[in-house]
């Protein structure tokens, strides 16, 4: 049958004889009461998994005997046997214990929990541990999740569009729900919650109101009915103006009475029909979307007013903070001028969702500084999974290492190791509700994500939402053994290349702190030269790169923009200071001559030149490795892949002609003797 990716990670592929034996001779048996829909999942998922790759099923038994699985909750006279309350509590209310235990002289494995939900998450796991021939005599896992709420935001208007989607349609099949029901629906529950996922916002965050109507939340309701025994919750993106729109009120003036016993009235409603419904996300008062400053009133009055019509069913509201003004003042700056004022004024039920960086899902930013700056508030990470920025559909790009740069980073806060997963987790200011975010990246496509390698950063942004300490290059690893081949070869050849692909982007694309030179609506391909006659100015490349005869890059330092400011010590002298702030952001903060000498040596114009054609090389070097595995995976995924990065190639060289020959104008210098030419034959 067809290689074409569908199948996600979750390809229960037959295991190499010797090493299916030798797991056959550890399970045998299984003790596992499968009494709810949670549990039945869990263990027809186990079956399914074994029976592929083990080519055979446990039998089960009631008696605990040697080779066998224990599975199950305290409520579980077998599971009680070996494991007490005290030591699950650590788990909380999803995770689970997954290690070997003695029995009779013998090692058996236990599977443990306080909830059914963290069976099947530790289901996933131990299928997870043999689709990579891990041991299991040494298992001894305790997980419990990062983050309590981990969602995906599809981008999926009413009408079967995707904005910023590049796998094809949406999913969603509104005008057949409820009575229709598509078999990937479930699937797509499924392989969420292989990967922990408990969240999803099913619309566009450019909400349309109707999707609050009697017509649509009755369509909702059978995806969440379809998805709750897989642990997942509903959300909805929830436009502000719906009293006035939806509800015909004069006004959605969050201070009206009768607006706020409208959303009331809705919450009931939603409650009525999905008990578990998550609760809203809010666009407010941003690109042209109504809010609550459309009355004069601040974003804390508007999201209060939903979190008390979502708190009695224990609903939460996930207010965004991309915001932006041409006001005249750097855009990087201004989510953090709008909400540091409002720290500690939000209700406990809401939390802000920030972007990872303070403009817009670029290649590479440096954190948002509102990370850390709100210590009294709910703040939770937003990630694009979808790669508006980073080549779409068509480049290789694994997300994971600009996530893990992105949590990983220090803010300073509260001193040292005070990073952005630290702030977010509720580790370092005891928040109860935490969560995260990732703009998804599916669609109808066959293989769900547009590009085979795209369906990585599906998976890396679940496995770091349940465990935001995992490096990105094991979540790679996994990955690739799950999804391609455990071939050692491959796993290092192929993994080396996902680990390299988001730097060779941003070096073909935006390198040393560049930032926003792509097509200024559609965000594909270069457009450093475009100047739109009366257009905003803060959607023009030039607003960011800044170049001119003089120099390239945007002034944030104390004498600039002072966006610098916003950052904790030492970070923002450390950015302030051109001789230590970061190659990475070097242009994202300072304005500097062409001829300014970097640490090696060269001029700015040089490096710059030398980073645009390591990125066109690392593209190269991909192809080669990518053309060496043939033959070591299917015809099918190989040639789409290798059909793929030829495109990227072509790209690549594009990206770097066109930036290179535009910014010359300004530099007026050639480029290094030892680089390829520009123009593209
Ligand atoms: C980006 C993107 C928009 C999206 C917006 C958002 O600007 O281009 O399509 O609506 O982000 O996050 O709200």
């Amino acid at each position: 049958f067809a290689e074409d990716g569908s199948e996600l990670w979750l390809r229960y592929k037959a295991l190499p004889v010797a090493l299916s034996k030798e797991y056959s001779q550890q399970l045998q048996f299984i003790t596992f009461e499968t009494n709810s829909p949670t549990r039945k999942i869990a263990g027809a998922e186990l079956e399914k998994a074994l029976k592929g790759m083990l080519g055979r099923v446990l039998s089960k038994s009631r008696k605990i005997q040697e080779k066998t699985i224990i599975i199950g909750t305290l409520e579980d006279k077998s599971v009680r046997q070996f494991i007490s309350a005290d030591t699950l509590c650590v788990c909380g209310d999803e995770g689970f214990i997954l290690k070997s235990v003695d029995f009779k002289g013998d090692k058996i494995l236990l599977l443990a929990a306080n909830q059914d939900i963290g069976l099947l998450y530790g289901v996933f796991e131990l299928i997870r541990q043999i689709q990579q021939g891990h041991q299991l005599s040494n298992l001894n896992l305790k997980e419990k999740p990062s983050y309590n709420r981990r969602i995906l935001n599809h981008w999926d208007n009413l009408d079967g569009t995707v904005e910023r989607g590049y796998a094809g349609h949406s999913i969603w099949k509104w005008d057949e729900l409820p009575e229709k029901i598509s078999p990937k629906y479930e699937f797509y529950a499924q392989a969420n919650a292989s990967i922990g996922i408990n969240g999803t916002v099913l619309n566009n965050v450019n909400a349309s109101p109707k999707i609050l109507s009697d017509e649509y939340l009755r369509k909702v309701k059978v995806l969440a009915d379809i998805f709750r025994p897989y642990g997942i919750r509903v959300y909805l993106a929830v436009n502000f103006s719906s009293p006035a729109k939806l509800g015909g009120l004069p006004t959605s003036d969050p201070l009206d009475e009768k607006v706020q016993d409208w959303w009331k009235k809705k919450a009931d409603e939603i409650y009525n029909l999905i008990p578990d419904f998550g609760g809203f996300l809010v666009k407010a008062n941003s690109e042209g979307l109504p809010g609550p400053q459309d009355f004069g009133r601040t974003h804390a009055d508007g999201a209060n007013m939903l979190a008390d019509a979502l708190a009695p069913h224990n609903g939460i509201v996930m207010w965004r903070a991309f915001v932006y003004h041409p006001d005249g003042d750097d855009r990087a700056k201004q989510a953090y001028k709008e909400f540091t004022p409002l720290d500690g004024k939000f209700r406990s039920n809401v939390i802000i969702q920030v972007k990872n960086g303070p403009i817009d899902f670029q290649p590479r930013e440096p954190f948002s500084p509102l990370f850390g700056a709100m210590k009294n508030t709910n703040l939770m990470p937003e990630f694009q999974i979808t790669k508006e920025y980073l080549g779409m559909n068509t480049h290789l790009a694994y997300l994971g290492p600009l996530f893990e740069e992105c949590l990983d980073a220090d803010t300073y806060v509260l001193g040292k190791n005070s990073t952005v997963a630290r702030v977010t987790d509720g580790s370092l200011f005891r928040n109860k509700v935490t969560a995260i975010a990732g703009v998804a990246n599916i669609g109808e496509d066959v293989n769900w994500c547009g590009h085979q390698f795209n369906q990585a950063n599906w998976y890396v942004f679940g496995r770091l939402a349940w465990n935001n300490k995992l490096s990105s290059g094991e979540i790679a690893t996994e990955w690739i053994e799950q999804t391609f081949s455990r071939d050692p070869e491959f796993v290092s050849e192929v993994g080396s290349m996902m680990m390299q692909s988001r730097e060779a982007v941003v070096n073909y694309m935006t390198p040393m702190g560049l930032h926003h030179l792509m097509g200024w609506d559609h965000h594909y391909g270069p457009e450093p030269w475009c100047a739109i006659p009366n257009a905003r100015p803060d959607w023009m490349p030039s607003y960011y790169h800044k170049a001119d005869s003089a120099g390239i890059g945007f002034d944030r330092t104390s004498t600039g923009s002072n966006a610098v400011g916003q950052y904790a010590e030492p970070l923002r002298s450390l950015y302030e200071n051109v001789a230590t702030c970061a190659e990475i952001y070097l242009l994202w903060f300072h304005h500097l001559s062409w001829n300014y000498i970097l640490p090696n040596g060269n001029n700015l114009w040089d490096e710059l030149c030398y980073k645009y054609s390591s990125g066109v090389n690392s593209v190269k070097s991909f192809q080669k490795t990518w053309d060496n595995q043939e033959g070591k995976i299917d015809e099918e995924r190989f040639r789409e892949v290798q059909q793929k990065l030829a495109i990227q190639e072509k790209e690549a060289v594009w990206w770097r002609d066109a930036c290179l020959l535009y910014f010359q104008t300004f530099s007026n210098k050639p480029i290094p003797e030892k680089l390829d030419r520009p123009i593209h034959q």
